[in-house]
């Protein structure tokens, strides 16, 4: 089992998706069947990942306890943690320093979305990989992200945040793989122009260091923007699509937790009772 510890930032305003984010986290948002932050602990719990610290804003944080709660009943210890204003994603690192107690870290984003098939074996390479890992997702527009700039042999040679000439197509997701250090590095940087700790410019010190990896998501692997009200109802609608389609969830803890032994069968089936007057209950009762 993986010592890395995983982490969720699910806080800031949400403003671009105002008015509907307006009284609600964006990170609870519907994805078709399920609260958006679902997709993001999927991939952590598909990476083998138990302990979970999932960071929200103060006022928020009461509604995620009432949906998730200390994740036991998917095999989970989920540990809350508070981000009282949005001072940028490496101050997760600073926020989440006693829950990693020194431990490797996972930290995905709590609006990022990711669908592939070999997600599972992709997750495991990076777990053992040592440094930090990030991965690279081929985008029409990557002047919006973070965007890694490689040599021809494939190597980083630079990490940028949202660059007006982009080195590449290659956006860096929202998924971090770091080793133990990651908080002391995050103590490190300064903020950037916009007052925020950037993610890449903790990812700099990696890089600085020769320790940061990038592995490539191929074209097999979704990764779903939700930063706008279209691009958001387009997610919704990509995992309605390919969940009619096969029959089978996509972001589904209950899922996850029961294939990897981590719930027993009657643990599943209250949860199915839970949902019993859905399609989703009907699911859960149909894995046994
Ligand atoms: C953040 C990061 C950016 C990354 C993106 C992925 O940007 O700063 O490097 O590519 O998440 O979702 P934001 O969405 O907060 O603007």
């Amino acid at each position: 089992m993986t010592q890395r510890k995983g982490l969720i930032l699910a806080g800031g305003t949400g403003s671009r998706l105002w008015p509907i984010t307006q009284g609600l986290s964006k990170q609870l948002m519907p994805i078709y069947d399920k609260p958006m932050i679902y997709y993001p602990l999927s991939v952590l719990m598909l990476a083998g990942i138990r302990e979970i610290g999932i960071i929200t804003t103060p006022e928020d944080q009461a509604q995620f306890r009432n949906l998730m709660g200390d994740g036991s009943q998917w095999g989970l210890a989920i540990e809350w943690l508070v981000q009282p204003s949005p001072d940028g994603l490496a101050q997760a690192y600073l926020i989440a320093e006693d829950f990693l107690d020194g431990a490797p870290s996972a930290m995905v984003l709590g609006d990022n979305i990711f669908f592939g098939h070999g997600l599972p074996e992709l997750l495991a390479s990076a777990d053992q990989g040592s440094g930090g890992t990030v991965f690279g997702y081929r985008v029409s527009d990557p002047e919006r992200y973070g965007v890694v700039g490689m040599d021809t042999d494939g190597a980083v040679t630079q990490i940028v945040e949202k660059p007006a000439q982009p080195p590449s197509n290659y956006a860096v997701t929202g998924l971090y793989f770091l080793d133990g250090s990651a908080p002391n590095r995050a103590r490190g940087i300064t903020p950037s122009a916009r007052g925020e700790l950037e993610i890449t410019a903790l990812l700099e010190t990696y890089l600085a260091d020769g320790t940061l990896n990038v592995e490539r998501m191929g074209r097999g692997y979704a990764w779903l923007d939700t930063g706008t009200h279209a691009s958001l109802l387009e997610a919704g609608n990509f995992v309605r699509t390919l969940q009619s389609r096969q029959g089978m969830q996509t972001g589904c803890p209950e899922e996850i937790a029961y294939q990897s032994g981590w719930i027993d069968q009657a643990a599943l089936l209250t949860l199915a009772d839970r949902y019993a007057k859905t399609e989703y209950g009907a699911y859960l009762r149909g894995l046994i």
